[in-house]
């Protein structure tokens, strides 16, 4: 009987809910079809379209593509360009309803899909695919058609994709900047000297814009290659590498029940029946062999894990399980169920520790670092990961940094000594705590045939990929930091997200629109979202300086990373490597990290907040005078080292960049000469004492945080500083920048334009700290 009741009542409470959401649908729905009508009708308008693109924003006379297959898709009447013509797939009623429900607002002003969503919609009705797959089966239609388009598909990563010109989009920058050399190519062609035609002749003019058209077409088709790659990547990664995901799994079925539910009330909104979903015969003659699909997709990857090797000199070829190494037991068995190499990879990493990735021309930096963590009392195992080679000589020079005892210490502990708990230093450890230090030897993981695209930076990423922990800092050799490194885990923004970063100097400003365009391009699309709930971007990226002209953004010589959080945006991050179009506008690996986790979908980094210091010493005001014999206004800070201050609490110095001593340079200095130049560090008063005080440990006293500047010159008529940093070639070999702590004044005509930053003053507890790390990098008694 009770058991009856309790069905009846869950059977009602069933059909009251199906009420509900039916209802709720309907609403949805109807409002959605009543504001498309609106926008429909505004297109009569004389409004501007919609969808604008920088590029016709500049010039009226191009006709933007969005890519190569839009212009195909185009002839089949499936897609179109902008302006106003019949329907892109993302324009499809289905899509944006989907989308409007999704309740992402669309920031970017461009959106790229890839390729093989025009086979598939071309091959399926729209209410088909969405009413009816779940996200397996949408995962395979996306590799059917890939392979059905192309049976040997697999990504390439020695296409050559070179980028010309990268500024260049708008016509008229196009012309300014090349017309010259293009008509001495027309002069050759037709035969006739340079000086003879005339820069206003239409048959030069047309000669150009074709040249222009046709530099234009080859570069939206290299992007277009970038857009097909890397959504391949997502969705390869989200479907079959992160698929164990249990957050993902549920987030994916509501997602999903979601848009069967949607896609069957459309239908039923104008009395028809859902149509039913079938493969075509081509498409389900694909055999997707899993154990292939990952080789195709990496196929740069050996499928072979780096060899690890403790300082004891103890070779592992997985990655160790350190908990159990501590405890003396045995490796504990892998307990990944999935079939790809990359799983079973993320799965074996565990525990946390900290991540360099270095050459044998870092060794003393490290070493350096190293008596550094001992005095930070660090506790995290140390992964030096290499890759060409590292040779024995800078293995023992490090092993012996973190061995051997350390007991003499520098003068200034005795100021700080009480800051440390009582087991810094003990009897048993001989001093400073010794460090876990691990070698990685990444050189297997990659195939002989792309060996050479890991020279340099890309470094940086394998290291991020092949450590194994599944919580990593990653630092440059030259990285000193100024908390226990344990503190930049329990950053709130670390905790948040899994993503920790910090911002560069605020000071170069080279970057066209069209850089940040090209990112959004690579970017999920619509499509992507709707088809595999991978979002579009929000303005958690969009709104970031990178877009408004900033050409350094991020500081990448400290990274806080959780591996099992964002482990596909790791992968993309090795990816966006192989691509000219992106790696020739980032300078080295500073960008990658962030970008590539937008691309990938996944928004969820955090930045701390503040733009990078300089830290130092204020200039004496007495060398800061104006000509009318006043003190300037702002504060100056001229050093050779970035700082960074934490965001979170507003006044501490957390870590700074190009080591400890003043100058890094120090040994390649005229010391003559630069004591001659008199216009800085004006109290240093011979050659002597400029060469003692380059090659001492910076002393830090306070720190400048200049105003954000970007494309903005705070002219003024105060000899106040007009943009917030300055690089002062003179000093220290190039590498001294100079640091106001406000700018701009009284402009001429009245009012003025004063920007103020941040100064901020050490207390003296934190200089004495400073100093006693600063005389261990440097290895001062
Ligand atoms: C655009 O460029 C691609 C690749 O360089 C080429 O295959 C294609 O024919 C070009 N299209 C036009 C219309 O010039
Ligand atoms: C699953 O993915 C989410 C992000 O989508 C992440 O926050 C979470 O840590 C992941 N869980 C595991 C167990 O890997």
């Amino acid at each position: 009987m009770i058991e009856k009741i309790h069905i009846n009542r869950s059977r009602q409470k069933l059909i009251i809910y199906s009420i509900i959401v039916i209802w709720l649908l309907a609403i949805n729905l109807w409002l959605f079809k009543n504001s498309r009508a609106k926008t429909t009708l505004s297109a009569f308008s004389t409004a501007p379209p919609h969808h604008s693109s920088i590029y016709n924003q500049y010039d009226d006379e191009v006709v933007y593509k969005m890519s190569q297959s839009e212009i195909e898709s185009d002839l089949q009447g499936l897609s179109s360009t902008e302006a106003g013509s019949p329907v892109a797939i993302k324009d499809d009623f289905t899509i944006q309803l989907l989308q409007n429900n999704l309740k992402t607002k669309d920031l970017r002003g461009v959106d790229a899909h890839a390729e093989v969503y025009n086979t598939i919609f071309s091959n399926h009705n729209i209410d088909s695919i969405f009413g009816n797959l779940d996200f397996e089966h949408r995962c395979e239609l996306y590799f059917r058609n890939l392979f059905l388009n192309d049976h040997n598909w697999a990504f390439n990563p020695n296409e050559d994709l070179e980028l010309i010109y990268r500024d260049d989009f708008a016509y008229e920058d196009y012309y300014r900047a090349h017309s010259g050399e293009i008509k001495k190519k027309y002069s050759e062609k037709i035969d006739k000297p340079e000086d003879q035609i005339n820069d206003n002749d239409p048959a030069l003019k047309k000669y150009i814009k074709q040249e222009y058209n046709s530099w234009l077409n080859s570069t939206r088709f290299n992007e277009q290659i970038v857009v097909n790659g890397v959504t391949t990547l997502r969705i390869f990664n989200k479907c079959y590498i992160s698929n164990d995901n249990a957050t993902q799994v549920k987030a994916m079925d509501k997602f999903i029940k979601n848009q069967h539910n949607l896609v069957s009330a459309l239908a039923a909104s104008e009395g028809e029946r859902l149509p039913s979903f079938e493969l075509t015969k081509q498409e389900s003659l694909i055999n997707l062999q899993q154990s292939t699909f990952e080789h195709r997709v990496y196929p740069w990857l050996s499928f072979e894990p780096p060899v690890y090797e403790s300082w004891q000199g103890h070779v592992y070829y997985q990655p160790p399980n350190l908990q159990a190494i501590r405890k003396g037991k045995p490796q504990p068995a892998s307990k990944s169920k999935s079939p790809y190499f990359l799983s079973q990879f993320r799965d074996q990493c565990n525990g946390k520790g900290i991540v360099l990735s270095i050459g044998d021309k870092h060794a003393d930096d490290t070493v350096r670092l190293i008596h550094l963590l001992r005095a930070l009392n660090n506790k995290l195992p140390i992964q030096i990961v290499y890759y060409d080679k590292l040779s024995t000589a800078t293995k023992e020079k490090i092993v012996t940094a973190a061995r051997e005892p350390f007991n003499s210490l520098p003068r200034s502990f005795a100021k700080i000594a009480h800051y440390f708990p009582d087991d810094y230093l003990t009897a048993e450890e001989n001093g400073l705590p010794k460090q876990d230090v691990w070698f990685v030897n990444t050189y297997n993981v990659i195939n002989n045939e792309f060996k050479d695209k890991f020279k340099g930076f890309g470094n940086k990423f394998l290291a991020t990929l092949f450590n194994s922990f599944e919580e990593f800092i990653l630092v440059d050799a030259d990285t000193a930091m100024m908390q226990n490194p344990e503190f930049f885990f329990q950053l709130s923004g670390y905790k948040k997200s899994g993503a920790f970063f910090y911002k560069d100097r605020s000071s170069f400003e080279d970057r066209k629109d069209s850089d940040g365009y090209f990112f959004k391009k690579i970017s999920p699309s619509i499509i992507d979202s709707v088809m595999f709930n991978i979002p579009i971007i929000t303005e958690h990226t969009l709104d970031r300086e990178f877009f408004r002209g900033a050409f350094q953004y991020m500081e990448s010589g400290l990274v806080v990373l959780n591996r099992k959080q964002h482990y596909n945006a790791m992968l993309m991050m090795l990816q966006l490597n192989f691509y000219q179009p992106v790696t020739q506008r980032i300078h080295g690996d500073k960008e990658i990290f962030w970008l590539a986790m937008a691309v990938s979908g996944d928004e969820r980094y955090e930045f701390n907040e503040y733009f990078a210091a300089a830290i130092g010493e204020v200039t004496p005001e007495a060398d800061r005078v104006r000509k009318d014999g006043t003190n300037a206004h702002a504060k100056e800070i001229c050093s050779p080292h970035p700082g960074h201050i934490n965001s979170e609490d507003g006044h501490s110095l957390v870590w700074i960049n190009s080591g400890f001593q003043f100058c890094g340079q120090a040994s390649k200095i005229d010391y003559d000469k630069e004591y001659q130049k008199n216009t800085r560090l004006k109290w240093l008063t011979d050659a002597n004492a400029f060469k003692t005080f380059y090659y001492a440990p910076l002393r830090i006293s306070q720190a400048v945080i200049p105003p954000v500047d970007i494309r903005f010159r705070a002219t003024n008529t105060e000899e106040e500083p007009e943009k917030g940093w300055h690089m002062e070639t003179e000093y220290c070999n190039s590498y001294m920048w100079c640091a106001y702590s406000s700018i701009g004044g009284k402009v001429e005509g009245g009012g003025t334009n004063t920007r103020e930053g941040t100064l901020i003053e050490f207390p003296q507890s934190a200089r004495d700290l400073f100093a006693y790390y600063g005389d261990i990098w440097v290895g001062l008694e």
